[in-house]
């Protein structure tokens, strides 16, 4: 799909597939189309170019019948601040076309599944900004969807809330199988969260694979090595030419050796071989693994806080 706001482009011929049941995560900086592309992908935007399917059915802004069996829980807050959390709950039940007794039972269940129960029948504008999220959750999941979209959810949020939300992710990948696609900018929470991860800039996809894999494809990391001062000299001297090492550094703490591996496995063995044969001792020695920031480094050449 692509899609254009004048003569913007925030969706740039990007083509996607996600598994039924998979827990498929969209990271990128702010700009990056993550909001467009949920847009387009539950049905409230229509795309400039091509089109998006749900187990081959189209969804597109009319599409009432495939669009009910996804939920969306929206980047933007969308609640009726005067109505309580319950009546919120029943009005997106009725939308959703849900009435009568199943209505109130949906609305109760997913209110204790958000950890809401207690406060439901205060106003939802006197909720915490974390309560609201959760609130806003609850309403994306009433109507039971195959597909949940969850647009940064954990923004502006505290961290009471954040592992509400969090748990709750988690639970249903579990217990019902949902599909759930996650847009974030923090990288922990995609690594944590997702099966697969697409790395978003500027509307493309710059990577799609695994958080490991994604991490392995950058290969090699760095082993911090804790040596003493007087030594650290002769320890760069002894180290450098290794064939395994690609760079050796003090660490930022002044108290280590930053050895930049081309593999942290093997370039271990190396290092540890040149030290002991050099007589030099060692303190202590950790492997700081590449994580998804790294990888989103390396492909956009931007940090993702940016
Ligand atoms: N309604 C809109 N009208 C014009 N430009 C928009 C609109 N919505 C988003 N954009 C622009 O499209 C790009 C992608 O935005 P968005 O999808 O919100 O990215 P993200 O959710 O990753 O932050 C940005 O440059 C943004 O300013
Ligand atoms: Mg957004």
């Amino acid at each position: 799909m692509t899609h254009r706001y004048g003569d913007l482009t925030a969706v740039d011929d990007l083509s996607l597939e996600i598994a039924r049941g998979e827990v498929f995560g969209i990271l990128g900086p702010n700009g990056a189309g993550k909001s467009t592309l949920i847009s387009i992908m539950s049905g409230m935007l229509a795309p400039t170019a091509g089109a998006v399917t749900l187990g081959g059915s189209e969804v597109t802004p009319t599409a009432h019948a495939v669009k009910r069996r996804l939920g969306v829980v929206p980047q933007d807050l969308a609640l009726y601040e005067a109505l309580s959390g319950r009546e919120n709950l029943r009005f997106f039940g009725r939308v959703y076309g849900l009435s009568g007794r199943r209505l109130r039972d949906r609305a109760a269940a997913v209110l204790d599944v958000v950890g809401l129960a207690d406060r439901a029948g205060d106003a939802a504008g006197a909720y915490s900004g974390g309560m609201k999220r959760r609130l806003n959750l609850a309403a994306g999941l009433i109507h039971e969807p195959e597909l949940l979209m969850l647009d940064e959810p954990t923004v502006g949020v505290d961290p009471q809330s954040r592992a509400h939300i969090f748990d709750n992710v988690e639970r249903m990948r579990r217990e019902t199988g949902m599909t759930i696609v996650y847009t974030t900018h923090y990288m922990e929470e995609a690594e944590r969260l997702c099966d697969r991860v697409a790395i978003v800039d500027h509307g493309r996809i710059v990577a799609l694979d695994t958080p490991r894999g994604l991490i392995q494809s950058l290969g090699g990391g760095v082993i911090q090595l804790g040596v003493d001062a007087a030594q650290r000299e002769r320890a760069a001297q002894a180290l450098a030419p290794l064939r395994s090492v690609r760079g050796v550094a003090p660490g930022p703490d002044g108290q280590s050796l930053n050895v930049e591996a081309a593999s942290a496995q093997h370039t271990l063995v190396d290092v540890m071989q040149a030290l002991n044969a050099a007589s030099l001792p060692l303190a202590s020695v950790r492997i700081l693994e590449p994580n998804l920031e790294s990888v989103f480094l390396r492909f956009t050449g931007r940090s993702l806080r940016d």
